[in-house]
C-alpha cells in the first residue's frame, strides 16, 4: 500500500460512510448473487451483522497507517471466521462482492485508481486474515 493508494482509500471511503446501511444491503445482495451457498452461513441478523462490517472496514481505513493496530485485529478476526464455517476460497468472493458494492455506491467516484487501490488494500486485508486462519498461534 503506497501513500496514494491510502489517501485514495480514505477519500471514497468517505463518500460511502454516509451510506453505509444501503451500502451494506448492496453488499449481501452482490455476495448472494456470486455465491447463494454462503448465505447459510450467516446465522445473525443481517442489519446488524452489516453493521459490523461496516464498522470493521472503517476501523481498518483510519488504521491503513497504523500496521501495528490494524494487524493484530485483523489476525483475530480471520482466526474468528474459521469458526464461522469460512474457507479460504471465499475471499475471493467476498472481495468480489465489496468491490461491486463500491462500484455502485461511488459511481463516476469509483475510477480505476480508487479500483486499484480498494483491490490492493482488500488484498492485504484478505492476506493476514488467511493466515492467522491457518496460523496455530
Ligand atoms: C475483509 C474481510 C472481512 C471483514 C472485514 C469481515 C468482518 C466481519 C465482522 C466484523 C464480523 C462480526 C463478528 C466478529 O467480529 O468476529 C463478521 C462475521 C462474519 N463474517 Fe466476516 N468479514 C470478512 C470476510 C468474510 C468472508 C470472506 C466471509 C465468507 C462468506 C465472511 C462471513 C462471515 C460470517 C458467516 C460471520 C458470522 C455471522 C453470523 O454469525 O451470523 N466474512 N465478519
Amino acid at each position: 500500500m503506497n501513500p496514494e493508494q491510502i489517501a485514495a482509500i480514505e477519500t471514497s471511503w468517505a463518500l460511502v460512510a454516509p451510506i453505509a446501511p444501503q451500502a451494506a444491503e448492496l453488499f449481501y445482495g452482490n455476495l448472494f448473487a456470486l455465491d447463494p451457498s454462503v448465505k447459510s452461513l450467516f446465522k445473525a441478523d443481517l442489519v446488524e451483522q452489516g453493521k459490523r462490517l461496516m464498522q470493521m472496514i472503517d476501523v481498518a481505513v483510519k488504521n491503513l497507517r497504523k500496521p501495528e493496530v490494524l494487524v493484530p485485529a485483523l489476525q483475530g478476526l480471520g482466526k474468528r471466521h474459521v469458526a464461522y464455517g469460512v474457507t479460504d476460497a471465499h475471499y475471493g468472493t467476498v472481495g468480489a462482492a465489496l468491490l461491486q458494492t463500491l462500484e455502485q455506491g461511488l459511481g463516476a467516484a469509483f475510477t480505476p485508481e480508487v479500483k486499484a487501490a480498494w483491490t490492493a488494500v482488500y488484498g492485504t486485508i484478505q492476506s493476514v486474515m488467511i493466515e492467522a486462519a491457518h496460523s496455530k498461534a
